[in-house]
C-alpha cells in the first residue's frame, strides 16, 4: 500500500539490549551501501501479512553499510513487535522501506537537549551519533525503569560520556521538564517516548513560553481520543470538481482509494506522515500526531483526519 521503495534486507545481528528490547542490524545482501538517511528517520518494516510497522533508525547515520533498529516486545500491542522478535533472527530476510524523516535535527541550533523515555530513545540515539560526530553541544536524558530496562544504555554511555543523564524510576530518580527552565535562543529540545512524558515536556515548555519551533516531539502511538465521534462529510476534488462522500465509519483515505486515487500510506493511524495531502476551504479535524502545527492550515493526514461538513482537497 505504501509508495515507498521497499528493500529485501538480511538480518545480520540480533542482540538483546534489555530483557524486552532486541537490537536488529540489517544489511543488503549484495550492495555495500544502503540509502542515506538523516537522524530522527524511521523505516517501515513489512510483516508477513502485508501490514507495516514503523521503527526509528538508531545507529550511526554516517554508516551506510547497515540499518539498526531497536524493537521492544509489546505483549499487549498490535502484534508487530512479537512477530519481529520471533522471526527476525540472523539470516532472516526482512522487507524494509527507504527511510523517511518527520523528526529532524534543527541544524541551526547552538545546543540540543534530547529527552528519551524507554524505547523512545531510539531516534535520539541516531541524533546523538550525528551530533557527537559534528562536535555539537548536546545532552541526552534517558528515562527508564532501571538500568537493566534502559534500551541502548551501553552504547549511549560509550558514545555520549557525561553528556548522557540517566533517570531510573526504580532508584527514585525522575526527569522533571521544569528543569529545562525559561526559553533560550538557539536551544532546541527533542522528546520521544510514552505520551505522559511527551505531554509533560510539551505542556511544561509551552507554559514556560518556549516557541513551538524549538520543541520537537515524536509520537509512537495514535492520538488517545476515546470520546471523538466521527461525522460524515463531503470532499471536493480540486482538480476534477468531483465530490466524494465520506461516511462516518470510513476514513477519507479509504474513500479516496475507492474513487481511484492511488494514495500512499503506511501506518494508517496518523503517526508516520506517509499519506499527507493538501486541502483548502474547509475546517479540518486533525487527528494525527505527526503533522507540525505550522502545516495544519493547508495539509492533512487523510488516514485519520476528517472535516466538518466539507473540504476541498488539492488532488
Ligand atoms: S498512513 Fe501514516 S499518517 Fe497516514
Amino acid at each position: 500500500m505504501s509508495a515507498r521503495i521497499v528493500m529485501r534486507l538480511t538480518v545480520v545481528e540480533a542482540v538483546a539490549t534489555t530483557p524486552e528490547v532486541v537490537r536488529l542490524t540489517f544489511a543488503h545482501p549484495q550492495r555495500p551501501e544502503l540509502p542515506a538517511w538523516e537522524p530522527g528517520a524511521h523505516v517501515d518494516l513489512r510483516l508477513l501479512d502485508g501490514r507495516t510497522r514503523q521503527y526509528s533508525l538508531c545507529g550511526d547515520p554516517a554508516d551506510r553499510s547497515r540499518y539498526v533498529l531497536a524493537i521492544k516486545r509489546e505483549d499487549a500491542g498490535r502484534g508487530g513487535s512479537l512477530w519481529t522478535h520471533d522471526n527476525l533472527t540472523p539470516g532472516a530476510v526482512a522487507h524494509v522501506s527507504h527511510p523517511r524523516n518527520n523528526f529532524g535535527v534543527a541544524v541551526e541550533a547552538r545546543r540540543h537537549v534530547l529527552i528519551g523515555g524507554g524505547i523512545g530513545v531510539t531516534p535520539l540515539a541516531a541524533m546523538a551519533w550525528y551530533l557527537a560526530a559534528g562536535g555539537a553541544d548536546f545532552v541526552i536524558h534517558l528515562c527508564a525503569r532501571s538500568a537493566e530496562n534502559a534500551p541502548l544504555l551501553a552504547e549511549l554511555q560509550a558514545l555520549c560520556g557525561d553528556r548522557l543523564r540517566c533517570w531510573f524510576s526504580s532508584e527514585g530518580s525522575r526527569f522533571d521538564p521544569v528543569a529545562l527552565g525559561a526559553p533560550e535562543d538557539g536551544v532546541h529540545i527533542y522528546a520521544c517516548g510514552p505520551q505522559r512524558l511527551t505531554d509533560a515536556v510539551q505542556v511544561t515548555l509551552e507554559t514556560a513560553g518556549w516557541p513551538v519551533e524549538q520543541v520537537h516531539v515524536e509520537h509512537f502511538a495514535p492520538m488517545a481520543d476515546e470520546n471523538y465521534k466521527p461525522e460524515p462529510f463531503d470532499a471536493l476534488i480540486a482538480s476534477t470538481g468531483a465530490v466524494v462522500h465520506v461516511p462516518a465509519d470510513v476514513s477519507l483515505l479509504d474513500v479516496l482509494r475507492r474513487h481511484g486515487f492511488a494514495m500512499p500510506s503506511s501506518c494508517e493511524i496518523g503517526v508516520c506522515g506517509s499519506c499527507e495531502c493538501g486541502y483548502r476551504d474547509g475546517t479540518v479535524i486533525h487527528r494525527d500526531v505527526v503533522l507540525p502545527v505550522a502545516k495544519r492550515q493547508d495539509r492533512m493526514m487523510p488516514c485519520v483526519s476528517r472535516a466538518r461538513v466539507n473540504v476541498t482537497l488539492e488532488l
